[in-house]
Formats: C-alpha cells, sequence, structure tokens
C-alpha cells in the first residue's frame, strides 16, 4: 500500500468510528433538550404562559421539566414510552387536541428523537 493510500484508508477509518459514536451519543438536557423546550414551548410554557397557567407545567428549567404539572411528573427516567412528555409531543395520546406544541407546528422527528433518547438515557441534568 502505497502512503497516500494508506493515509486515505486510515481516514475512512476514522470516519466510520466518528459516524458509530453520534449513533449513540449520549444526549446533554443543557446543548440538546433545553434549545428544543425553549423554542417550541417556551412561549407558553414560561412564567405567564397560558400553558403554564392551564397545567401548571414549567418547561423553562431542568427542575421544572422534572416536576411536571400540577398532576404530577410527565417524565418517567429510563423510559420515554411512559412519559406524558414524549406522549403529547408525538401526538400518540388518546385526545389528540392535547398534541403539543398547542395548535403550533408540531416538532421535527429528529427533535422527537433527542428528547426520547435523553429520557431514555435516564432524563439526566447533563
Ligand atoms: C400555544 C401554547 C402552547 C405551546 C406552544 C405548548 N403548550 Fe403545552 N400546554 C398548553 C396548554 C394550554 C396546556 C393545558 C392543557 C390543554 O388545555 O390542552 C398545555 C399542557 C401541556 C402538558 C400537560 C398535558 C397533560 O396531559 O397533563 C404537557 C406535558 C405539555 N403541555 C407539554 C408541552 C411541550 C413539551 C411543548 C413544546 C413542544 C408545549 N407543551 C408547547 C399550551 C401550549
Amino acid at each position: 500500500m502505497s502512503l497516500l493510500k494508506a493515509v486515505g484508508f486510515a481516514l475512512s477509518l476514522g470516519a466510520v468510528v466518528t459516524v458509530a459514536n453520534a449513533a449513540d451519543k449520549t444526549v446533554s438536557y443543557k446543548q440538546d433538550v433545553m434549545p428544543i423546550l425553549q423554542t417550541s414551548c417556551g412561549e407558553c410554557h414560561s412564567k405567564g404562559g397560558k400553558g403554564t397557567a392551564k397545567s401548571g407545567l414549567l418547561l423553562d428549567s431542568y427542575e421544572h421539566v422534572m416536576k411536571g404539572t400540577k398532576y404530577g411528573p410527565i417524565i418517567d427516567p429510563g423510559h420515554s414510552v411512559n412519559s406524558v412528555l414524549v406522549q403529547v409531543i408525538e401526538g400518540k395520546q388518546v385526545n389528540p387536541s392535547i398534541r403539543m406544541p398547542h395548535g403550533g407546528v408540531h416538532l421535527s422527528d429528529a427533535s422527537i428523537k433527542v428528547i426520547k433518547e435523553w429520557v431514555d438515557q435516564g432524563a439526566k441534568n447533563n
């Protein structure tokens, strides 16, 4: 193998490793989840917002996200399927009228995936 070919081979190996890492990367609350919640939910689920007024749910900090609504938590760490947070953004709840964001543009599949993975990884404050 010529030196150039060897270098090319090493580089492509590197690329494969990078892709594999991206697949089971740890999702970060601060870097990945918080920006989605701020952009898509902040308008109604922050102090004085109508979603907060009705449900008691604030989505402006990790502590508030974990606290949930006035009825209780919306996240079951490690189990996205059981988490109300995931159910309302996927729109899989029995009542489609509570799909979130309320009346707004639905989250992209990529954003839903980020939130699901974060919950399945234990919904950490990372
Ligand atoms: C345009 C306003 C609005 C936006 C944006 C919004 N919500 Fe809501 N949300 C509401 C209202 C109002 C309620 C009270 C329940 C109802 O009347 O449907 C609510 C309730 C909820 C509940 C409680 C549902 C239950 O069954 O107890 C969750 C969880 C929730 N929102 C999550 C979110 C998430 C996550 C986002 C962002 C992806 C979001 N919301 C964006 C208005 C909004």
